[in-house]
């Protein structure tokens, strides 16, 4: 720290001091400083003299590294590393070098130029690819790369690519250059495979991908896809894929200036361009669930057939798709007419779609009709009696079924490609790079569910770089031979626990009481140390037939501790609570947890759907209706599997699944060495080279690069 060196502040000294909009800016030191002094004298860049109190030495501004070190290329090396130095830097590569790569220790930063950099051609991959040590060439997602394809096979262990960053920052670009550098180095001959591997690309972000305010490309799910090698050859042998937490809820609803998934949009001009008469998608039709029609440069289907065709799709499983597709948009414009205060009729104009809905699907029309409008209640242990619907939960009914029939197709999808992606042998187990695209930490104006389950992943992944971090340092501490030091990290355990401590079952806590025969104390500190975390008490709250958000909200307050990391909002309601991540504050709302987290869909419409001969196939490869996929293709279900399968996963919630696959994923992390790719958004407009300093620290701030630097 340049504050330790009081000695270094003398006349004419370049330091950093806190502005307004540039975040930093330097100034000059006018007089020397000598200890005893409570101040500084500088002059900031508008010649205006300013002098700066010096409680302590603490209080020191920042000092600006010599100019000859400005532009490193790893950050590492300048003088002085803090968070002036560190913006700075990256400002002046990107602005004047147009460099948008740069180390910082193990990590890579890359900020989005917004614009098409010559960078990435056939001949730079074979330069990164016959260095010898990728680490002295130029910072490049091609040496993060190289770097995890030559420990492959140096350290013989699976490697990790994580890309983090906020939503436009530049996560799937560069997930996409990585594959492309495997492809192109380790691709074979005689198979396709590599080609497969990068056409899971444009049909993940066909079907997964959506127009946002933020970026008109967004992926609306996070994935993590491993490529496998073959061990001797080190050729690219197959792949797999994981996906996490689809936005489901775009398939309905989308923000003001948003849109669907592009899937809905290129279907609807693919089946215009080829007279796909049968899916009556024609430019008359009007659908209420497509938000713009206003064309993109994502509404072009070619590349999501071609990859089809690439990947061996039959043209049923292509034709299922584009009935899915069109199926959703009619069944969209059914609208429900209210009879009375508990009853319903489809509306005059909604037949025509119900019949395309149900054409498409191969569902008995007047079987739909009634379980879009009723619902079977329970009233004794088997007796069950039919009720109306009113309109609002007849609209509520049919949003969740086709919300539900595309999460289905999704995961069909997914499963279909990790099939044709599967080694042919597949009793090896191969050695793997995988790389993760997953959504970045989120902060709106309103925060809800979604952003909580986002939020709570990036907890946990800072947490996996952490340890790495600490772990790596140790390691050079015992290879220096250094004296054992305890190096200070936040270590965001606590937050953690708050979002997914378990309640202690009986057992454990007798397993403890017997270790402990006298002296109970220590069970009791484990109750209280950590107790039942949001989850828990969300997924509670969701089983309790009168629960609703407030109910949950208030439970809240009453089981966790109030502290630094979970906190009441001083004005406001009580349907909100603040939750002080690593990277930031974020309060949340409490409204839409409860639903969002249950997520039913009603058993008559589901049965509906499992006696179509044309969508039952959705249902019976395996992995339908199940938001994340275990490896794809190896395991064989019979019927009976898959029914106690499907029953198990009727009873689990949207939050308990999302922490199971996140420790799944933990765990897969875990056992491979980790390559960091920290993606930064420099600017909203998606001007190019454009760097905006606030936007800069506060990504740099909330991804923990500065963390491992302090
Ligand atoms: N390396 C790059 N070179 C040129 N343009 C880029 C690069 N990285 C990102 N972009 C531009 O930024 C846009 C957004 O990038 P990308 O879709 O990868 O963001 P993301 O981090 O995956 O966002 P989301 O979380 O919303 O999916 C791209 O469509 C592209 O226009
Ligand atoms: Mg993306």
């Amino acid at each position: 720290m340049s504050q330790l060196f009081p000695e270094l502040y003398t006349k004419g000294s370049k330091i950093w001091i806190k502005h307004s909009t540039d975040v930093w800016q330097c100034a000059v030191i006018k007089v020397n400083f000598s200890q005893k002094d409570k101040s500084l004298v500088v002059e900031d860049e508008e010649e205006q003299e300013i002098t700066l109190p010096v409680k302590d030495l603490s209080c020191l501004p920042p000092l600006r590294n010599p100019d000859i070190l400005i532009g490193a290329n790893d950050l590492t090396s300048l003088s002085y590393l803090h968070e002036p130095a560190v913006l700075y830097n990256l400002r002046v590569r990107f602005l004047e070098q147009s460099a948008i790569y740069t180390w910082c220790g193990i990590v890579l930063v890359a900020i989005n130029p917004f614009c098409d950099l010559e960078i990435y051609g056939e001949e730079t991959i074979q330069t990164y690819h016959k260095s010898q040590g990728a680490a002295q060439l130029d910072p490049h997602i091609y040496a993060v790369s190289e770097d995890a394809y030559s420990k492959l096979e140096r350290d013989d262990r699976n490697q990790s690519i994580i890309v983090s960053g906020e939503s436009g920052a530049g996560k799937t670009v560069s997930a996409k250059f990585a594959m492309r550098y495997f492809a192109s180095i380790a691709g074979t001959d005689s198979s396709n495979i590599e080609n497969r591997v990068l056409a899971s690309n444009p049909i993940m972000e066909a079907i997964g991908n959506a127009k946002t305010n933020r970026n008109d490309n967004s992926s609306r799910f996070g994935k993590y896809i491993q490529i496998l090698f073959d061990r001797q050859s080190r050729a690219i042998t197959g792949g797999n894929m994981r996906t996490y937490l689809l936005e489901k809820s775009r398939v309905s609803r989308q923000s003001e200036g948003e849109r669907n998934f592009h899937i809905f949009y290129q279907m609807c001009t693919y089946a215009q361009q080829n007279n796909l008469k049968h899916l009556k998608l024609d430019s008359n039709t009007e659908f209420a669930y497509l938000a713009s029609i206003e064309p993109t440069p994502y509404d072009d289907m070619d590349r999501f057939i071609e990859a089809m065709q690439c990947l061996g799709f039959t043209e049923k499983q292509q034709n299922l798709i584009y009935n899915v597709v069109a199926a959703i948009l009619h069944a969209g414009n059914i609208e429900f007419t209210r009879i009375d205060d508990e009853k319903c009729c489809l509306s005059d104009d909604s037949e025509p779609h119900l019949q395309t809905f149900c054409s498409l699907l191969g569902l008995d029309s007047s079987a739909t009709k009634q379980w879009l409008t009723h619902r079977l209640l329970k009233t004794g242990m088997r007796e069950l009696i039919t009720t109306t619907l009113t309109a609002e939960l007849a609209q509520y009914g049919r949003d969740a079924l086709l919300k539900f029939i595309y999460e289905t197709m999704f995961s069909w999808i997914v499963a279909l490609i990790n099939k044709a992606l599967g080694p042919t042998n597949t009793s090896v187990t191969y050695p793997f790079i995988g790389v993760l695209d997953i959504y970045g930490f989120e902060h709106f104006e309103t925060n809800s569910f979604e952003q909580f389950c986002i939020n709570y992943a990036n907890e946990v992944l800072q947490q996996q770089f952490n340890q790495h971090v600490f772990k790596l340092e140790q390691e050079e501490y015992v290879r220096e031979g250094i004296d054992w030091q305890f190096i200070t990290f936040t270590d965001n355990q606590p937050v953690i626990d708050i979002i997914e401590a378990k309640p202690i079952g009986i057992l454990c806590l007798l397993d403890e009481e017997c270790k402990m025969p006298k002296d109970n104390q220590p069970v009791i500190d484990i109750i209280e140390a950590k107790p039942i975390g949001i989850l828990c008490l969300l997924d509670e709250e969701c089983k309790m037939p009168k629960g609703t958000d407030e109910t949950w909200g208030a439970k809240l307050y009453s089981q966790i501790t109030l502290g630094e990391v979970f906190q009441k909002p001083k004005f406001g309601s009580r349907n909100s609570f603040i939750i002080q991540h690593f990277a930031d504050t974020v309060v949340y709302n409490v409204e839409g947890f409860l639903e969002k987290n249950r997520d039913t869909i009603w058993d008559e419409q589901i049965d509906l759907l499992k006696r179509s001969t044309v969508v039952d196939v959705l249902f019976s490869d395996g992995l339908s209706g199940e938001p994340t996929q275990k490896s794809g293709g190896k395991i064989k279900i019979t019927p009976q599997q898959q029914s106690q399968k499907q029953q198990k996963q009727a009873k689990a919630t949207v939050g308990s699944q999302f922490r199971d696959s996140l420790a799944a994923l933990m765990k897969t992390l875990n056992a491979t060495e980790p390559h960091y790719v920290r993606c930064i958004k420099p600017n909203d407009n998606k001007g190019g080279f454009e760097f905006n300093n606030i936007r800069a620290v506060q990504q740099l701030r909330a991804c923990g690069v500065l963390e491992t630097i302090r």
